[in-house]
């Protein structure tokens, strides 16, 4: 059975998720499994479209109950990514790792990941598919939160409900937003299991 070197010599990989990566990227997690699925059961009650979540993958219960935990969780969401996106500006992270985003490297990059020839052996840097999608989901958590904003306060933030084409038009940009997310969820994390080491980086930052 081979054995564990847990000496002081033992080599330590480089450290590639930060602490404040770390926190913020799971307390994200967290608040947007619930905002997902409080905001399901908030929708039901008045849906955009011909058809409803099943109650059985929604939160709250009924209208109220998700109210209550999209309020709630709503502030943990807005105070985590506004630490995670002043930590990614204050630091250099945001430049040096998501950009640039060159539509030639997107294209060949999405060809080998899809013909699975796409290298990960080295964690540290992000592919230009990867960089675009983590660029382009944080740019769509943050229309989700100020689309939430003018839902939520119509009257006091009329100049941000006029931004998104009223009332109305800010319900349908929350919707997409929110799809956009499900959808970027349902892939990232598929990618997260078939690379189980890049799932041991965010949680150990190694
Ligand atoms: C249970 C759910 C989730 C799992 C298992 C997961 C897993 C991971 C893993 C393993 C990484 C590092 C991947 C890599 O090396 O490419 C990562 C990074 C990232 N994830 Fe997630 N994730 C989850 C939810 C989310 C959600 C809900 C969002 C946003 C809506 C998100 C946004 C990001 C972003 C932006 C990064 C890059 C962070 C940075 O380097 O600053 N993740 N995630």
């Amino acid at each position: 059975m081979a054995s564990i070197d847990t000496s002081a010599s033992a080599p330590l990989h480089p450290v590639i998720h930060p602490i404040w990566v770390r926190l913020t990227h799971w307390i994200n997690a967290f608040a947007m499994l619930v905002m997902i699925g409080s905001g399901w059961e908030i929708y039901n009650a008045s849906p955009l479209f011909g058809f409803t979540f099943p109650g059985a993958i929604t939160l709250g219960g009924w209208l109220a109950g998700a109210l209550l935990w999209h309020f709630a969780a709503m502030w943990l969401l807005a105070v985590n990514g506004i630490i995670y996106v002043a930590f990614g500006l204050a630091t250099g992270r945001f430049r040096s790792k998501l950009l640039p985003i060159r539509p030639g490297e997107v294209i060949a990059d999405a060809k080998a990941a899809l013909t699975f020839k796409l290298a990960h052996d080295d964690l540290s840097k992000y592919n230009a598919v990867q960089r675009l999608l983590y660029a382009g989901i944080i740019v769509v958590a943050i229309v989700i939160v100020l689309s939430g904003l003018s839902i939520w306060k119509p009257v006091q933030l009329q100049w941000l409900t006029a931004l998104f084409g009223g009332y109305d038009a800010a319900r349908y940009v929350h919707f997409f937003c929110m799809a956009a997310i499900v959808g970027f969820l349902v892939v990232h994390v598929l990618l997260a299991l078939l690379v189980p080491k890049s799932l041991r980086a965010m949680l150990t930052g190694r």
